[in-house]
C-alpha cells in the first residue's frame, strides 16, 4: 500500500505572519490523524518559522529547491544540510518553474535529486509536458528524459527513495486541471517505465499530481490507481482549501 502524500508548494508567497496563520488553521484543521503524510514547503526565509509552529505535529516540512553544492562560495544558494538542519525531510527539485524560468536542466535535476537523497532528505522530483508537447503527442517522450536523467545518475534504487511528481506545465497555475484521466494515462506510463527497471520499486514508488489541483477536484483526481496524491500551488495558501484536499486523500 503506496500511503498518500499531500503537499503544499507555497511558491514565493508568505510573510512569517501569513505562514503562521496558514500553519495555524492545518493543525487546528487536521487534528491528531490523517490518512495521507501532509508536508508543506515554504520559501526558504519562512522554514524555521513553520519548523517551530509544526513541532510535534503530524504536518512535515519541505523546501522546493536546493542548491547542486554542499557548501562554501555559492553567493545565493542554499544548501541541502542546512534544509535537513532547519528541520526539512523533503525537497522539491525540477519543478517546471525552475525549469523553464531558471534553466535547470536534467542533468542539473538529476544531481539536486542525488544531493537530496544522499542527505538523507526525500527529493520530489518534478516532471512535466509543456503545452506544445502534449498537443505534438510528445508527453511520454518527455517525461520518459526527465525521468531517465535521474536514472541514469543514480540508478533505480536510489530514485526509488524519493517521491515523483507529475505536473503537466499547461495545468499549473492555469485553473485548467488533467482530467482524471489524463493524469491517470502518465502516472501509469511513469510507473510502467520504472516496473522496466526494477517492478517492486515502480509498485511502491509514490506518484503524486500537480496542476490545479483544488478542493473541488482532488477527490476524483486522487481516486485514480497511479494518482497517490498531489503536489498543490496556489490551493496550499488557503489553509481550508488545503485541508479538504488533504482529506480527498
Ligand atoms: P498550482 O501549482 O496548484 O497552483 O497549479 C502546482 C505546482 O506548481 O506545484
Amino acid at each position: 500500500m503506496r500511503r498518500p502524500l499531500v503537499a503544499g508548494n507555497w511558491k514565493m508567497n508568505g510573510s512569517r505572519a501569513e505562514a503562521r496563520e496558514i500553519v495555524g488553521g492545518i493543525l487546528t484543521g487536521l487534528g491528531r490523524v490523517s490518512n495521507a503524510e501532509v508536508v508543506v514547503c515554504p520559501p526558504f526565509v519562512l522554514l524555521a518559522e513553520v519548523s517551530t509552529a509544526i513541532a510535534g505535529s503530524l504536518v512535515e516540512l519541505g523546501a522546493q529547491n536546493c542548491s547542486t553544492e554542499r557548501a562554501g562560495a555559492f553567493t545565493g544558494e542554499v544548501a541541502v544540510d542546512m534544509l535537513a538542519d532547519v528541520g526539512c525531510r523533503y525537497v522539491i527539485v525540477g519543478h517546471s518553474e525552475r525549469r523553464a524560468l531558471y534553466g535547470e536542466a536534467d542533468d542539473t535535476v538529476a544531481q539536486k535529486f542525488e544531493m537530496v537523497r544522499k542527505a538523507g532528505l526525500v527529493p520530489i522530483l518534478c516532471v512535466g509536458e509543456q503545452l506544445a508537447e502534449r498537443e505534438a503527442s510528445a508527453t511520454e517522450a518527455v517525461v520518459a528524459r526527465q525521468l531517465d536523467a535521474v536514472l541514469a545518475l543514480a540508478g533505480i534504487d536510489a530514485l526509488g527513495q524519493g517521491v515523483i511528481a507529475y505536473e503537466p506545465v499547461w495545468a499549473i497555475g492555469t485553473g485548467r486541471t488533467a482530467s482524471p484521466q489524463q493524469a491517470q494515462d502518465v502516472h501509469a506510463f511513469i510507473r510502467g517505465r520504472i516496473a522496466t527497471h526494477n517492478p517492486t520499486v515502480a509498485a511502491k514508488m509514490r506518484i503524486l499530481y500537480g496542476g490545479s489541483v483544488k478542493g473541488s477536484n482532488a477527490a476524483e483526481l486522487f481516486a485514480m490507481p497511479d494518482v497517490d496524491g498531489g503536489l498543490i500551488g496556489g490551493a496550499s495558501l488557503n489553509a481550508r482549501e488545503f485541508l479538504t484536499i488533504c482529506a480527498a486523500a
